[in-house]
């Protein structure tokens, strides 16, 4: 019922709406309402509630509970499915559980908090409570393992437009998976997938964007390469409209992937935003270091270098870490 009122609510925005008409509208008594008003206020809805005039939302809280999701929510596949949690460890292990036991593909798992956020290279990634999105979608395309890192590449297309439609800011794209704004990451992705020898079971792609965290909040040894939306916008952004751009222009992308085989427009978004192509950089894998020129990217997302004896060579993302000669872009 909290979602017919939120909805009444919100169409008749900054106008007062009774508690008759409330009641009339959902079918519940006027105290029903009063009831359910008054735990949207401990919520943190800023309501006015006037005697004689009723009830008017001022202003939503920054919050990514499925109410608010789901009443703005324009996909009909990307988040058809939308699973939220207050908190949990890792938006990635819960979307890996909810894949094997059958979730459809399209299930959005997000979380206002992480306990044990994983990042890339079995690093953790640090996820504060209400302060940033940490979310996973579940895909089951028709893909060969080695494919699998198109989507990471369709994902940093996604974040990375939508963090510039929605705050003006230029997010660039450190191939393959961080979103960079003014040379620090505010965006990491994590690809993962369950698969047979020639066919994916599964893959859960997991975005931790840092939107309104403070510079303290990073741990330590990372604070000097993290920033936030907020940071450099200069003020806290709503993070559902951020949730809901990017699982628009995710869903666009990823349903002309799977209709033309090819992710060519996710390369070229990457291409356009890319912070790594054009620059000189070091390809950092288990046993060795090689310093190369990153010259461009294929039609399906690899990174192409020049080695240092002037050829021509194709980067897998997985296995490698690519940084700037000196720092790191
Ligand atoms: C990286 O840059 O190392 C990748 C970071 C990925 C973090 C996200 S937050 C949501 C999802 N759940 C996790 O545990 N990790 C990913």
């Amino acid at each position: 019922m909290k979602k017919e009122i939120l909805e009444a609510l919100k169409q008749n925005k900054g106008k007062f709406i009774s508690g008759e008409e409330l009641s009339i509208k959902i079918g519940v008594t006027r105290t029903a309402i009063w009831k359910h008003i008054k735990q949207m206020k401990e919520d943190g809805y800023d309501i006015d509630a006037v005697s004689r005039r009723g009830y008017r939302l001022i202003q939503e809280p920054d919050t990514l509970e499925l109410n608010e999701l789901q009443i703005d929510m324009k996909t009909r596949l990307i988040g058809s499915n939308l699973i939220y949690y207050p908190s949990i460890d890792s938006t990635n292990n819960e979307a890996k559980k909810e894949a094997a036991a059958g979730a459809p593909e399209g299930t959005v798992i997000i979380a206002d908090e992480q306990t044990g956020g994983r990042g890339r290279l079995g690093r953790q990634w640090v996820s504060p409570k209400g302060t940033g999105i940490w979310m996973s979608i579940i895909l089951k395309p028709e893909l060969e393992p080695a494919e699998a890192a198109k989507i990471t590449q369709l994902t940093a297309a996604s974040v990375a437009t939508a963090l510039r439609n929605v705050t003006g800011c230029e997010a660039g794209i450190k191939w393959p998976n961080d979103i960079i704004i003014n040379k620090k990451k505010v965006c990491g992705i994590l690809t993962e997938m369950s698969a047979e020898l020639n066919s994916v079971n599964h893959i859960i792609v997991g975005m931790g964007i840092n939107v309104n965290v403070d510079p303290e909040e990073f741990p330590e040894e990372v604070r000097s390469i993290a920033t936030s939306v907020k940071e450099s916008v200069g003020h806290e952004i709503y993070r559902k409209e951020i949730v809901l751009e990017i699982l628009r222009i995710f869903e666009d992308l990823y349903l002309d992937f799977i209709r033309r085989k090819s992710i060519d427009k996710s390369v070229e978004i990457c291409r356009k935003y890319s912070v790594t192509l054009g620059n000189q950089v070091r390809i950092i894998s288990k046993d060795k270091v090689v310093y190369a020129e990153a010259v461009d990217l294929t039609e399906d997302g690899e990174l192409l270098i020049r080695n240092e004896a002037g050829e021509i060579e194709k980067i897998i993302s997985g296995e490698v870490s690519v940084r700037g000669v000196s720092d790191y872009i």
